[in-house]
């Protein structure tokens, strides 16, 4: 099994209203199989074994689907490895001795909460814009009541894979969601059941992303470029024609 050494520069920050700053870690024979996460995991129960305060930072499944986890990784959201999230990046991506500079998720829309957790909840309030159905249903339909063709439920699917975890928007220069609303509606607007409320919804959220303070998207494609889950920048322009 091989073994490295590797610097945490970590930013540590109290609370949202508490100064920060980078302290830094040296964390040596780390197995190359652990996960950037695993390495976190040992750094803080080193820390509590010295009565110090754990490093705060955002996690749940582990597996790349939730978009709980997600910090800068040398100023990269979820790191330097294209289409992975931070959970699912792994030592063996590193070389031994390097230092990797580890800091919350930078834009106004997502407050720092403390080290490298941000308060998202801007993100739930986007998704509650789109409404919800609250009509009687009664009772499920047969899975294949709806036909949907294989290329719809494909392009539709692609825009499911959307984890919610932010990068699109901490990436872009202009804190745009345009990449994320645009997954969003996508995912449903390909559909037959999302027919009914198509173009409200896309009227919907595309007026709360302003009301949140979201920037426009300038087409720099950094939001592609970030998405653990590669998801196109041209369904943006998809949804720029929704609701017209
Ligand atoms: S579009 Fe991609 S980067 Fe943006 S929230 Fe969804 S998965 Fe994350
Ligand atoms: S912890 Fe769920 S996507 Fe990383």
């Amino acid at each position: 099994m091989k073994k490295i050494s590797l610097v945490f520069r970590i930013w540590r920050q109290k609370s949202q209203l508490s100064k920060g700053q980078f302290v830094e870690y040296t964390l040596k024979d780390l197995s190359t199989n652990l996960s950037l996460l695993e390495a976190l995991d040992k750094l803080n129960e080193e820390l509590i074994l010295n009565g110090d305060r754990p490093i705060n930072f955002d996690h749940d499944c582990r597996e790349g689907i939730c978009g709980s986890c997600g910090f800068l990784v040398n100023g990269q959201p979820h790191g330097p490895k294209d289409a992975t999230t931070i959970c699912q990046l792994y030592l063996r991506n590193f070389k031994d001795h390097t230092t990797l500079t580890l800091e919350p998720l930078q834009t106004k829309t997502f407050p720092v909460i403390q080290d490298l957790v941000v308060d998202r909840s801007s993100l739930d309030r986007l998704i509650m814009s789109g409404g919800f159905c609250s009509d009687d249903v009664g009772k499920a339909p047969d899975a294949n009541f709806f036909k949907v063709n294989q290329t719809d439920a494909f392009s539709s699917f692609q825009t499911a894979t959307c984890i919610g975890c932010g990068a699109c928007i901490a990436s872009c220069r202009n804190a745009s969601a345009s990449l994320f609303v645009a997954a969003k509606l996508a995912h449903l607007g390909q559909l037959p059941q999302g027919q009914l409320l198509r173009s409200k919804r896309a009227s919907q959220m595309k007026h709360q992303m302003l009301s949140e303070g979201f920037g426009s998207c300038s087409n720099n494609l950094d939001c592609e470029a970030a998405c653990p889950k590669e998801i196109s920048a041209n369904w943006i322009s998809w949804m720029n024609r929704e609701d017209d």
